[in-house]
């Protein structure tokens, strides 16, 4: 039997889960790490954290004795690592979900318009990589002549194991410099940035083998150095996979700390799409994607601030018992502002219709329909079709927060018994690039099983039609309201 490795580099720690060929769980290791938030909208991680992060939790799994054959790497997406030419790391990296970037997307888009949705497949965002850059070229230009290799959060670990300054096209689509048509970096991007094309990682494709880990790190942590290092996925396509969200047709609805609704689509689809457009981690395959950025992120809040004292479980219970609608009151789950549909990085988390008789009970509930309304926004946004929807991420575990999605939604939802998203995707990968399966949908078809399927519940649907309807309009009557609030 074959082991691999499904190195999962997230946001607030990093999971290393060791698999047999068959996809089953052997182990499974976590270390977790601090984001700072040095300005109200800023985040940034310390890349050595995802170093160290992954090595360790790679030796505790080559401790209980597994010889691993290849590893794949998984990672949050759109973060900025910057190496001088010595290779020495010139700041923090900025991550994902930091919004900093205001006026250089302002610049990017006065400068590219439509063109930047036709070159890379989205509007100019400013939480992805390009407008981190320009910010750290209009605010740190001495720091940005040293730049010497940009790279994402996952393939700095990969160049940290095995110096292979590499990256894939699903993370690369989310830099928003990839043609992705064309399948390479954009020049007119590059140019605009006064950037030369080797400060870039090469792109390879999600499965294949990007390199080897060095002699002296094999060494350090009980691994073979035959053990190779797949291309492997930017988390979305990564958790995608591990869902077995391949071709069209499938969708997938993630709710992790940001909630995300993602279907594979073909190269052909991609005119008519309103939503984020990536590449799959599937050749020949791209995907579209809504994000609320505010999903389990919500959910943190309202327990860390409001519920620190109650466990999970019972604030579900306690939410359940409340009804749907929450006694009148909304939740607009923008946080961190919101991505889909509204791309404003100005709109907050905001509470409408508390009164008298609101208990805390419905404020658990309107905290879970906000975040099921958000998702209907960016799935009203998908082309119409029948698809195939499984539903995954730790909010998935909560049987009323997928009930309320699937009413909301007014369709059923799947579940799948492997529950490790992007490390089984990624660890997936190794497999196919070691010929233990043939095809990435060949090995999905023998490793996935359904567990269960939640139902609309017949009586809430309307009700949720009322509530998202309330939902989209209170965002439209706060639109100006947030734009002004946030300058104060
Ligand atoms: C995807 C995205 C998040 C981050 C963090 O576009 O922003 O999935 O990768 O998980």
């Amino acid at each position: 039997m074959k082991y691999y490795l499904g190195i999962d580099i997230g946001t607030s720690g990093t999971k290393t889960v060791c698999f047999n060929e068959k996809g089953k769980v052997m182990t499974s290791k976590s270390y977790a790490y601090d984001m700072t938030v040095p300005h109200p909208g800023y985040a940034e991680e310390n890349p050595m954290d995802w170093v160290i992060a992954t090595k360790s939790t790679i030796k505790e799994i080559t401790q209980e004795g597994y010889s691993i054959s290849g590893i794949g790497l998984s990672g949050q997406m759109h973060g900025l690592v910057l190496l001088d030419d010595k290779d020495h790391i010139l700041r923090n990296s900025i991550i994902w979900c930091d919004n900093r970037a205001i006026l250089e997307a302002q610049e990017l888009e006065a400068h590219f318009g439509n063109r930047m949705k036709e070159i890379t497949g989205n509007p100019v965002i400013p939480s992805f990589t390009l407008s981190k850059l320009l910010w750290v070229k209009n605010n740190e230009p001495e720091l940005y002549k040293k730049i010497n290799k940009i790279m994402l959060p996952k393939d700095y670990v990969r160049y940290a194991l095995s110096e292979s300054f590499t990256t894939e096209y699903s993370d690369a689509s989310g830099m928003q410099m990839l043609d992705i048509l064309h399948k390479c970096y954009s020049k007119d991007i590059l140019d605009y940035m006064e950037l030369s094309l080797d400060k870039l990682p090469k792109l390879m494709e999600s499965s294949d083998i990007t390199g080897y880990v060095k002699k002296e790190i094999a060494e350090e942590l009980g691994l073979e150095e035959t053990c190779f290092i797949v291309g492997g996925a930017g988390d979305q396509a990564a958790a995608a996979i591990g869902n077995g969200i391949i071709k069209r047709g499938d969708l997938s609805i993630v709710l992790g700390s940001s909630g995300v609704v993602f279907s594979p689509i073909l190269k052909s689809d991609i005119k008519e799409n309103e939503l984020q457009v990536f590449m799959h981690a599937v050749p020949d395959t791209y995907h579209i994607m809504g994000v609320t950025n505010g999903c389990g992120l919500s959910y943190k809040w309202l327990k860390e601030t409001l519920f620190a004292d109650v466990k999970y479980n019972d604030l579900n219970a306690e939410a359940e018992a409340s009804e749907p609608l929450a006694n009148g009151l909304i939740y607009l789950p923008y946080l961190n502002g919101e991505r889909t549909p509204h791309l404003d990085p100005y709109a907050s988390g905001t509470f409408i219709g508390i009164r008298q008789n609101t208990s805390s009970r419905d404020i658990i509930r309107a905290v879970l329909e906000g975040v099921a309304y958000s998702l209907k926004d960016c799935y009203s946004l998908l082309p119409k079709s029948k698809y195939h929807i499984r539903v995954a991420g730790g909010g998935a575990k909560g049987e009323l927060w997928r009930t309320i999605i699937a009413s909301c939604f007014h369709e059923q939802l799947e579940r799948i018994v492997q529950d490790e998203g992007g490390a089984l995707g990624v660890a997936i990968l190794a497999m196919v690039a070691d010929h233990i399966y043939p095809s990435i949908e060949e090995a999905t078809k023998q490793i996935i099983e359904i567990m269960d399927i939640t139902q609309p519940n017949p009586l809430w649907v309307e009700a949720y039609q009322k509530g998202y309807a309330l939902y989209k309009e209170a965002y439209i009557s706060l639109k100006e309201f947030y734009k002004k609030a946030f300058k104060i």
